[in-house]
């Protein structure tokens, strides 16, 4: 053989990136090149063509590649790494057996490349249009915060004033109206303040929501605070003969937080304690400090909230079933804006319930306060 040829096969054998088998009319391997040996991850010499190939390809006809001359075909080989790997395989009949030459379709694997570069450049411009449609939506809800807030602001004037003139006319002319016409003031009065009430609510979760929530923090001792504001609210809960009871057993440190902000809070949570429970029951607050935050817990002895509906309770306007007991008026934000302040002040809040038992919200609050 001339000094060329030998090159090739010798390169062929040792370097190449592609599989030569040599087998004989068995269909034993007598010879496989290096390559062939790495990919399989053993010695082949000595073996059976079958092993070489996965269960699939396993009924190899050696007969037929002998009789049929140059054949191409598409086969499974066992690799080291217990991967099938898919080659193209020609087979060369001659005289002493079959020569297997197995090799990577460039084409169909430039092929995929293509498809994974379109791919990409789909994902890619998803992503953008998502982008946009986020930045979009930004805008809107900004634009929505901005109508309600307007809308609230200028319907405030305007019915504090119907409330002033009823307020006036119900107190100044007591003996000048008859019956009749005292309740329908009455009932002006009171649809104005409700109405009052939910344009104060609506503005708060604007003003939140835009993350004008602006909080002004200073010293606030949380027991005089808490006091004070059961002291209040004792004064609703006697006319549902419900008592309101402060438990701190141990003394609480003063926090950084703002004070008008977590009366709200206070002011929601006991207020919603009073309205869903029944009569003669008892509402008790409790505060306890852990040394970084304080815990306040408030808790009732009333209808208690259904564990498929505990998630939605802190949602703007979320419909839950559980009714007011003495039919006070229910606009749907208070917890919102509840969770929404403790949120600003990096507190957490959640609620543990049980029907027909009670609820108890807890709230934390940081001690020192960026
Ligand atoms: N202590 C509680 N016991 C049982 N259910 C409660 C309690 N607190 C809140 N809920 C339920 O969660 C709902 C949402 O409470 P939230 O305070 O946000 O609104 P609201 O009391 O209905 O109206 P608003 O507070 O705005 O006047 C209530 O309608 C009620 O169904
Ligand atoms: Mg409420």
């Amino acid at each position: 053989m001339d000094v060329e040829l030998n090159k090739l096969i010798e390169y062929l054998d040792n370097e190449s990136s592609i599989i030569k088998l040599m087998v004989d009319h068995n269909g034993t391997i007598t010879h496989a090149c290096k390559y062939a040996e790495k990919l399989a991850g053993k010695k082949l010499s000595g073996t059976s063509l079958k092993d070489f190939f996965t269960d699939f390809n396993a009924q190899l006809d050696i007969n037929q590649m002998l009789t049929k001359g140059v054949t191409k075909q598409m086969l499974n080989i066992n690799t080291y790494r217990n991967l099938p790997e898919t080659l193209y395989f020609t087979s060369i009949p001659t005289q002493t057996g079959i020569i297997l030459i197995g090799e990577v379709n460039n084409i169909e694997l430039e092929e995929l490349r293509q498809s994974m570069i379109n791919l990409n450049n789909d994902l890619n411009n998803l992503t953008r249009e998502l982008q946009k449609k986020n930045i979009q939506l930004d805008q809107l809800n900004k634009l929505k915060n901005q109508f309600l807030g307007i809308a609230a602001h200028d319907l405030r004037n305007p019915i504090a004033s119907i409330l002033m003139f009823s307020d006036f006319v119900l107190e100044s002319k007591e003996d000048e109206i008859n019956g009749e016409l005292k309740q329908i003031l009455e009932m002006i009065r009171n649809s104005s303040q409700f109405m009052l009430n939910l344009l104060e609510e609506l503005l708060d979760v604007v003003k939140i929501e835009s993350g004008k929530i602006g909080l002004n923090l200073v010293k606030v001792e949380m027991e005089d605070l808490l006091r004070k504001n059961i002291k209040m609210n004792s004064i609703i809960a006697a006319n549902k003969e419900i008592d309101i009871i402060l438990n701190i057993p141990q003394p609480v440190p003063p926090i950084s937080a703002d004070p008008v902000k977590i009366e709200q809070v206070m002011n929601n949570l006991i207020s919603n304690a009073i309205k869903y429970s029944h009569k003669n029951t008892t509402i008790t607050v409790y505060a306890f400090s852990t040394g970084d935050e304080i815990l306040v817990s408030v808790q009732d002895q009333g209808q208690g909230i259904p564990k498929n509906e505990l998630d939605k309770i802190f949602v703007p306007f979320a419909k839950i079933s559980v009714q007011a007991t003495s039919g006070e008026k229910s606009t749907g934000l208070g917890l919102s804006i509840v969770r929404r302040i403790i949120i600003g002040h990096q507190g957490r809040i959640w609620v543990e319930s049980e029907q027909g038992k009670g609820s108890k919200f807890y709230f934390t609050l940081p001690i020192k306060n960026n």
